[in-house]
């Protein structure tokens, strides 16, 4: 990019609206014979930014593996070329940050610190460690926030709107606005934000500055009032900010930054219409068959499951909660099967292998103690396939969400949208999602195992009328702010 005074001055770019995410829209596999192949990703932002048509707008975003690098070094502007792909209209500009101090940032910072802060996943007794190679992470995790920042300050038109994505930017808006005072900055948390006292975990210089970075926003929207609030916490009690706990706003050193809620729903015509496509009939014909019918001739009952294999998620209580359901209520051995999926995510980091291999290990000590010649009690998938998660959300007479702690879990929000017959909704307090569906959900305290039991007994045993009842409202408070509506509520409150 051009010099920065030169840019301050003159700015010369010209996209109006801006995001920026670590994860970008697309990403980019190095076939055998050299080419590139290109993949949409999914979730909320992709859908939500197709809100926009507008051409001059920009998706800023960090290359993350070597098929993403090889991409950018064909774009030499930096734009991608996307070859007609439609993304939602936009450019995509595909950032080629050195591997170390990406991994650093990503993994060392991101994932590994603000991930584990955020979502109260400490082992606090062994960790964390905040040493000398932890300060090297974290001045990677400046230097990666720059490149953002600057890349944005490049591409931004006067005035324009710019939606920093998440834990991964939080030094951007700040270091933006260094740049570009004529902005209008948003920075939007997908994740929980921690409760002052885990907060205070971090080293004290680390927590004032991803505070004071994200006041750098003009506003700082969060997912549910809940983390909002916890946000503001900590800004009074690290910064000693002043907090409007009914204006919603924070202000510390002479400047006032607004706080947003903006409740993600599903996308429920995609939903419908995607859940309908042969391939995911075809999933669901093959699942129904493995779910099977008990000894009595009734078709079995289900407990399904989807996540990322994400330490957060829950699921290794989950499947000691289906365990000590099928000890205690012996009732339902050969009566209902739980269908898990996991797939792969952050293999990078030990913690998710390890947990991937607890996972792996509980559901075959669970399919040692219960299976049959004719029973399956157990269906898990490590890997990804998206049609075959909504076949399972359509079979789903249960569906489990458990979390730790989650900013929203839109698991809870889509299986009510999808499922064919009416599916109880078991649901930790801790998910964002909660805040929505508590009225007609199973809640849990996801800690419990035995409450966790009861509640998926009361699930498989709520009678069809009543379960079809709550899921119709379930899916109805679900799609109340569909990804375009979201987005754009969020441009709007900008100015
Ligand atoms: C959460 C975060 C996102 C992130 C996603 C997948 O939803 O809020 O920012 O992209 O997890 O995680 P990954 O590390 O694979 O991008």
């Amino acid at each position: 990019m051009g010099d920065l005074a030169t840019e301050r001055s003159n700015p010369t770019g010209r996209a109006p609206i801006l995001v920026a995410s670590n994860r970008g829209p697309v990403s980019f596999t190095l076939e055998d014979d050299g080419s590139l192949t290109l993949r949409r990703g999914g979730g909320g932002l992709v859908s939500g930014l197709s809100a926009i048509d507008d051409p001059s707008s920009v998706w800023v975003c960090a290359a993350l593996g070597d098929a993403d690098r090889a991409a950018t070094r064909r774009s030499p502007d930096g734009r991608l070329d996307l070859g007609g792909f439609e993304v939602g209209g936009q450019a995509v500009r595909m950032l080629d940050i050195d591997p170390g101090t990406f991994g650093r940032a990503y993994n060392g910072i991101a994932n590994s610190s603000l991930w584990f802060v955020h979502h109260l996943l400490y082992d606090t007794p062994v960790s964390p460690l905040f040493d000398d190679r932890f300060r090297r992470e974290w001045e990677s995790y400046g230097v990666y926030n720059s490149a953002f920042a600057q890349a944005l300050a490049a591409e931004a038109a006067p005035g324009a709107a710019v939606l920093v994505q998440d834990y991964h930017l939080s030094l951007v808006p700040t270091q933006l606005r260094a740049f570009r005072p004529d902005l209008r900055i948003g920075h939007f948390s997908h994740t929980p934000w921690a409760p002052p006292e885990y907060y205070r975990m971090l080293p004290d210089d680390v927590a004032e500055a991803v505070l004071t970075g994200i006041l750098g926003a003009d506003r700082a929207a969060f997912l549910t009032l809940r983390w909002a609030l916890a946000f503001a916490d900590c800004c009074e009690a690290v910064l000693g900010a002043t907090v409007d706990r009914d204006a919603l706003t924070v202000t510390c050193a002479g400047r006032t930054t607004r706080l947003g809620v903006h409740g993600l729903g599903a996308d429920a015509d995609f939903l419908r219409s995607r859940s309908h496509q042969p391939d995911v009939d075809a999933r669901l014909a093959t699942l129904r068959e493995a779910v099977g019918h008990s000894a009595d001739g009734a078709p079995r009952r289900t407990v399904v499951r989807v996540d990322r294999t994400e330490l957060s998620k829950n699921i290794v209580r989950g499947l000691l909660a289906y365990r000590h359901l099928l000890r205690t209520r012996p009732e339902w051995q050969d009566r209902v099967v739980h269908v898990a999926f996991a797939y792969p995510s952050r293999h990078d980091l030990p913690e998710y292998r390890e947990y991937t291999a607890a996972v792996r290990r509980v559901a075959q000590e669970i399919d040692d103690e219960f299976r049959t010649a004719t029973w399956q009690p157990l269906i898990l998938h490590v890997n990804d396939d998206f049609p075959r998660s909504l076949a399972a959300y359509r079979l789903a007479d249960v569906a489990l969400v458990n979390p730790i702690r989650d900013g929203m879990n839109l698991v809870a929000k889509e299986v009510p949208v999808v499922s064919d017959a009416g599916c109880a909704l078991v649901l930790s307090r801790e998910a964002g999602a909660y805040a929505e569906l508590a009225d007609d959900a199973i809640t849990v305290n996801p800690y419990d195992i035995v409450a966790t039991a009861e509640a998926l007994h009361q699930g498989l045993t709520m009678p069809a009328d009543e379960r079809a009842d709550r899921t119709k409202r379930l899916a109805a408070a679900s799609t109340a702010l569909p990804p375009r509506q979201w987005f754009l509520d969020q441009l709007h409150a900008l100015g």
